[in-house]
């Protein structure tokens, strides 16, 4: 078992076993759940005398929720298990990455194939030098340096895990699967799945006090991390991340309830949605701080994921009632180590079996009243969406999912303006419930975001121009596109859109910003489909020649700075909706 292997080995090497801290973060109230094994040991790492000494190592339950679009996909997970070793002010890099590599080379320990492993370190950049010690440390312990990589912060910076605290440079560990490299490019942090991440070492000797401010922290601390379940299943070659040990079980018990022999791939999606989401909520309820579902901050969350678990297992055609059972299966494989999830068992299931029951009902009267005022109006409103949250429970994101069936777009600034007349909510409960467009404004996003302009061109030019943007998300890691066609693309489809983006990057066309009333926009073609949201000016951007689209930014200077687009997937995603989703490296 990794879990048992890692926390023996870092006890030879001294260091003390701690307990996992609780998912419900005490005195922080930046963010409402435990992300990192770090979190609970920011007052430590600030220079705290640790009562269990200056060495310490552990196995932390998270939860993260800013990938909850994702998880349904073979990688993502809103609650995983996290390994880590601490040094308070006590090692620092060298003693850090020799162990690492003993542990991950070593035949006592998981014994990896050194020529398999790769290496990340931070590049620099105005405010931290580049990081050459790693680099010659890795060195020494054993990796050629054509396999150690320099890049910049977002890739190699850690923290803080709120929005201030000890953070710094990292060194990351990858794993070569043995895949073909996506492309001649391809290196460790490319996310095509031929690099895998398996532990991060970060040196965390800043803190940051304010936005753009760090300043030096007074130890010197390590804080590294391994996710359990990503790190089990490609060590174990599995396709997914929902194979393993710990997780499978629940799938088949899912598959199970839906009497479908052999799932389709939404379906796959929908299971896997239903197992990572009841893992979370059996953890949050778990908790001996006996968190409810509710309307307000982490308990809204707690509830989205147990309604969505409910929509999803309704999409399935699942009939009876199922969540007790999963939580179940997840206690009785935890207990041993997580004792918690036993001694809470009966809130667990009390809280599970309650919400179950409100919810199947709320969301079938919720179902009717949808389709009625679709079938009055013809539509459904930012108001209607609000309606249907507050008198039937439906977060915002399945008002979302059912009116992209029908090829609605629901304002969400609108929205969100009913929402926060509505006083229950906390700031920070509805902030991951409204992410759309941009999630921040890192060069990642900018260059994503440009290439989706790109993408909509390209869409268009290949299969018409009846293709028209219906929503958009970009996080630093991809871009999902929905738009309106009436068929998944074909692999053919599929190659010219991708390829008519990358010409276009290569031609390094200039990105043009100009300031316009609505109507010239229109009149000089400018795409636009939201219109009755724009104010008396808007800015249009233009990518040379090749498109041009009302937005308001941000975008880059020119597409060379793109580099290179990769379409990832796409889906079916409702009657007349595609969904693409891509990156870029
Ligand atoms: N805190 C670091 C991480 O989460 C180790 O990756």
């Amino acid at each position: 078992m990794l879990r048992t292997l890692y926390l023996k080995f870092f006890e030879e090497k001294n260091h003390s076993i701690i307990s996992s801290a609780s998912l419900l973060p005490e005195n922080d109230p930046t963010v409402l759940f435990t992300t990192a094994g770090m979190h609970p040991l920011q007052p430590f790492l600030l220079g705290e005398p640790h009562p269990s000494g200056k060495r310490l190592v552990n196995c932390q339950k998270c939860i993260r929720t800013g990938d909850i679009e994702d998880v349904g996909d073979s990688t993502h997970l809103t609650f995983f298990e996290m390994l880590g070793n601490w040094s308070l002010g006590d090692y620092f890099k060298e003693e850090a990455i020799e162990m690492s590599w003993e542990f991950l080379t070593d035949p006592r320990w998981l014994g990896l194939d050194p020529n398999k492993i790769s290496v990340t370190v931070f590049e620099g950049d105005e405010e931290v030098p580049r990081d050459e010690e790693s680099a010659s440390i890795w060195k020494k312990v054993g990796i050629p340096e054509k396999r150690i990589y320099y890049l910049p912060r977002e890739d190699n910076w850690w923290g803080p895990a709120g929005e201030t605290g000890p953070c710094g440079p990292d060194t990351e560990m990858f794993f070569d699967t043995g895949k073909k490299k996506c492309s001649s490019s391809c290196q460790p942090g490319c996310n095509c799945g031929k690099y895998f991440e398996i532990w991060n070492d970060v040196f965390m000797s800043y803190n940051k006090v304010s936005e753009n401010k760090y300043e030096k922290l007074k130890q010197k601390n390590v804080d590294t991390g391994m996710g359990i379940e990503r790190t089990v299943a490609v060590l174990n070659d599995m396709k997914t991340i929902f194979e393993i040990d710990t997780i499978k079980p629940i799938v088949d018990r899912i598959v199970d309830f839906t009497k479908i022999d052999h799932p389709n791939p939404e379906q796959i999606e929908s299971v896997h949605i239903i197992a990572d989401h009841i893992r979370a909520a059996t953890f949050i309820l778990g908790d001996d701080k006996h968190l409810t579902p509710s309307n307000l901050g982490q308990g809204y969350v707690l509830r989205r994921l147990i309604r969505r678990i409910i929509r999803q297992g309704n999409l399935l055609n699942i009939k009876q009632r199922f969540l007790p059972v999963l939580a179940q299966i997840v206690i009785e494989t935890y207990k041993n180590i997580y004792p918690e999830l036993e001694n809470n068992k009966s809130f667990i299931i009390e809280q599970l079996t309650q919400e179950e029951q409100k919810f199947s009902t709320a969301l079938r009267k919720g179902l009717r009243k949808f389709n009625q005022i679709y079938s009055q109006t013809g539509t459904i409103t930012a108001k209607d969406a609000f309606l249907l949250f507050t008198s039937f429970g439906f977060p915002l994101e399945i008002t979302l999912e059912l009116a992209a069936e029908k090829n609605l777009e629901i304002d969400l600034d609108k929205f969100k303006q009913e929402f926060e007349g509505h006083r229950d909510l906390s700031r920070k409960a509805t902030e991951g419930t409204f992410q759309s467009g941009l999630a921040d404004h890192s060069s990642r996003t900018t260059r994503l975001h440009t290439a989706t302009h790109l993408l909509q061109q390209a869409l268009r030019e290949v299969l018409g121009e009846h293709v028209q943007q219906r929503g958009s998300n970009i996080t630093s890691e991809r871009t999902r596109f929905d738009f309106t066609h009436s068929q998944k693309l074909s692999r053919e489809e599929l190659k010219a859109v991708e390829d008519l983006v990358n010409q276009k990057i290569q031609e390094a066309l200039p990105v043009k910003k100009v300031i316009m009333k609505p109507s010239e926009a229109k009149k000089q073609g400018a795409l636009g489909f939201f219109d009755d949201r724009y104010e008396e000016n808007v800015s249009v951007y233009s990518v040379g020649d090749f498109s041009k689209e009302i937005c308001t930014g941000p975008h880059v200077r020119n597409t060379s700075e793109i580099k290179h687009f990769i379409i990832q997937k796409q889906q079916n995603i409702g009657t007349g909706l595609i969904r693409i989703r891509a990156t870029i490296e």
